[in-house]
């Protein structure tokens, strides 16, 4: 949530700055700005609007200055203007500061400052801030910023230019992320690391607490107690060809296309034809064997492959599950005990509730394993155990690839538990691993096959305010996921419910047209979804169904049909996935929408 960049060097910053913006822009973008500190004045722009609103100005403001930060915003206080952008300063524009996260007391601090004679100029939190520094600074800014920290209560990575050492930028962090590119003769700030992947592989990575000086030959880093540490470097492996479209219109569409592969990677050495190998995972074989209450806690799409978890390890482990909203979950009175194991998913890795949840676990003396797509995140490093979900970097605000490879890592590490609690035969095992590993082909297949119909289906779809979206057991979990993927992209209200469901009230909502998705990939059940369908269908509604080949009497019944190739009952769901991300997909794109940064969303979501 918000974008950070720093450019400390030998060149001119303003479009170093600009670019790392622009790989960022999936943070927010409602607004956006850059400072340059030239040793003699720092330059501000700042504009409402997403970050190309910048560029022109861009060239005609900013001096030739080689030390800048850079902002892209997703509007927490005060609403997007050129004003609330950052960068923020203090009364005289010594201090110069961008910031992500929130202040939680700034109201306080604001009305002492105005007392004070401080004059402010947005209606921020941020910008107590650069006041709060002016008050603190005597000769001393890295003092003076410790100093303000101290007195702020909530989160924030902050970046900060100022008039008296234009060499350098100066940062810190507290529950958001914040990292250092390290470079030759240059240096990196970012709150993410695609931001500067085409330039180094070499970070830095702040934990919280942790302050930093950084100049374009050297990096200074300090504890909480202002002592200078040293940080081992993080190198990643990532290609920045990543992080473009490659030919796709859309991120997302590359990243619906990426999934066999992404898949692939997941499973590879962790998938074989005898069976899963989890041992990386390093959890202790008695614990494993005596397990008998896991809790699994997650947002978003990253909640709802958490259900299907929950659904699966239920079906092969017969343990006591639960499966809670971050949000929920980190202010609830949970009972977790030594003996249980937390699962947190989160493709960033940065997700606020789902981080505080991990630390509340952690505080009752559970074990936690964190699902991560972000090996540096804060997740990743808090956590006890990490399983890499490897999807790839993931830029489009809406997941695919990487729910995808969550919901596989719940098939993976459930047979795992299932194999270490003696609850699964061996040739069962072995059959599902057979299955598992034809996953990602007919992955591809389904892409294929699903393609042209979603691209019809969403013509109708394009055209309704309102759809629906059923399933029973692990396809409700699916359904709600086809139903969140529809209203982030598209703007359609759509809900989803158990199949079973609709007749205890919504069923009054189906009449003539209006549009259902009917999830029926699990054939132990699929005759009484059948029934919910027809029920639908007894009322006008336009049935599109998705069902596993061989379903039954379905062709009679609805109006469109989706088959699933043949496997394992248990491994449906996964294919499923695809014709729903689709339908989304073709849908926004009908309707013009900005497919890859919904409005009002942003991809990483750091606050509350
Ligand atoms: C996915 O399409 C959404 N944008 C959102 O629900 C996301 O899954 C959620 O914010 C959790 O993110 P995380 O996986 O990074 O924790």
């Amino acid at each position: 949530m918000c974008g950070i960049v720093g450019y400390v060097g030998d060149k001119k910053a303003a479009p170093i700055l600009y670019d790392g913006l622009k790989k960022l822009e999936y943070r927010g973008y409602d607004s956006s700005g850059i400072a340059v500190n030239d040793g003699f004045k720092i330059d501000i722009v700042k504009k409402k609007g997403k970050l190309d609103q910048l560029e022109g100005s861009l060239k005609k403001n900013t001096n030739g200055g080689t030390v800048g930060i850079g902002h892209t915003r997703w509007a927490t206080h005060g609403k997007p203007s050129d004003l609330n952008s950052h960068p923020h300063c203090d009364c005289s524009k010594d201090f110069v500061v961008v910031h992500n996260g929130i202040i939680e007391n700034f109201q306080k601090i604001k009305k002492r400052l105005k007392e004070s004679g401080h004059n402010f100029k947005s209606e921020t939190d941020t910008e107590v801030i650069a006041h709060l520094i002016e008050d603190n600074y005597d000769n001393n800014l890295l003092k003076a910023l410790k100093a303000t920290v101290n007195e702020l209560d909530g989160s924030y990575s902050l970046t900060i230019l100022s008039k008296y050492e234009p060499d350098k930028i100066f940062v810190v962090r507290k529950d958001s992320p914040l990292i250092i590119g390290v470079g030759e003769k240059e240096n990196y700030i970012a709150s993410d690391i695609p931001a500067f992947l085409s330039k180094t592989k070499d970070f830095y990575i702040l934990e919280d607490n942790e302050l930093a000086v950084v100049s374009s030959g050297k990096i200074e880093i300090y504890n909480d107690s202002l002592d200078l540490i040293k940080k081992e470097l993080y190198h990643v492996d990532w290609d920045p060809e990543m992080a473009e479209k490659q030919g796709y219109e859309h991120y997302m569409l590359k990243e619906i296309n990426e999934q066999p592969d992404a898949v692939r990677r997941l499973m590879s050495k962790r998938v074989t034809p005898g069976g899963i190998n989890l041992d990386e995972l390093n959890l202790d074989s008695e614990f494993l064997k005596n397990l008998k209450q896991i809790h699994i806690v997650a947002c978003g799409t990253a909640y709802h492959s958490g259900l299907i978890g929950k659904y699966l390890m239920e079906e092969l482990l017969n343990i006591h599950i639960e499966v809670d909203v971050a949000s929920e979950y980190r202010y609830r009175n949970v009972l977790i005990k030594e003996d249980d194991l937390v699962i947190v998913v989160s493709q960033s890795g940065e997700t606020s509730d789902t981080l505080a949840s991990l630390r509340m676990a952690k505080k009752h003396g559970a074990k936690i394993l964190a699902f991560t797509n972000s090996r540096g995140s804060s997740i990743a490093r808090e956590a006890d155990h990490v399983l890499l979900l490897k999807a790839g970097l993931e830029i489009s605000v809406a997941s695919t690839k990487a729910y995808l490879n969550m919901v596989v890592a719940f098939y993976i590490f459930s047979l795992y538990l299932a194999e270490k609690q003696n609850k699964i035969e061996t040739k069962r095992l072995n059959k599902l691993s057979n299955d598992l590993i034809r996953l990602p082909d007919l992955l591809e297949q389904v892409i294929k096959d699903s393609e042209s119909l979603m691209k019809e289906r969403a013509k109708q779809y394009v055209k309704k305010q309102n759809a629906f979206f059923i399933g029973r057991h692990t396809d409700y979990t699916l359904a709600l996921e086809g139903a969140l993927k529809l209203k982030e992209i598209s703007y359609i209200h759509a809900e989803a419910y158990p199949a079973g469901e609709l007749k205890h009230g919504t069923l009054a909502l189906i009449e003539k047209g209006v549009p259902v998705v009917a999830l029926g990939t699990r054939k132990f059940i699929f005759e009484k979804t059948l029934s919910n369908i027809t029920e639908i269908k007894a009322r006008g509604g336009d049935v599109t169904a998705i069902v596993y080949k061989g379903a039954e009497g379905i062709e009679k019944v609805v109006d469109h049909v989706i088959y699933i190739p043949q496997i394992d009952d248990l491994f449906g769901g996964v294919l499923a996935a695809i014709p729903l991300q689709l339908l989304a997909y073709n849908t926004a794109y009908l309707k013009g929408c900005d497919i890859d940064q919904p409005r009002n969303l942003a991809k990483s979501v750091t606050v509350e």
